[in-house]
């Protein structure tokens, strides 16, 4: 699948943004190594910190459905924002070193990182 392709699935998972706090609506698309797409988008709590991201809910998604293997995720932003911290740890952990391409709602043009240059040094319980 084209990277274009994938940022039109994350357009359309940020469509399903619960963000009447923040109005900030954001939108996730993973790719499995066999072709699946799962959507994340984030979901806003009035107990605010019950709030969880976009990309956590795909992987989590993906990973409660036993999808282990992918190979690409596009994130969409009003702002074309990179990932957070957190989500940056949960990428390290469960995706691997695979494309990121983060863009905004037009998706016209994305840029292309790399957990390893997003999260230099790690966290890691066997490495330190
Ligand atoms: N948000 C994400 O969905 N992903 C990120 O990587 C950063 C922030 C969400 C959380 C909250 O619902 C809104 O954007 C504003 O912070």
């Amino acid at each position: 699948m084209e990277p274009k392709d994938l940022i039109k699935h994350a357009i359309k998972a940020q469509g399903n943004s619960q963000s009447e706090y923040s109005n900030y609506p954001v939108g996730c698309a993973l790719l499995t190594n066999d072709g699946e797409v799962v959507y994340g988008c984030n979901i806003e709590s009035a107990v605010y910190p019950s709030t969880l991201c976009a990309e956590r809910v795909a992987i989590y998604s993906a990973l409660s459905k036993g999808l282990k293997k992918f190979k690409a995720i596009a994130i969409v932003s009003n702002t074309a924002a990179r990932p957070c911290g957190s989500c940056r740890q949960i990428m390290h952990e469960y995706l691997g070193n695979i494309p990121i391409y983060v863009s905004d709602s037009n998706g016209k043009e994305y840029k292309l990182h790399y957990i390893d240059e997003l999260l230099p040094y790690p966290f890691d319980l066997k490495n330190s």
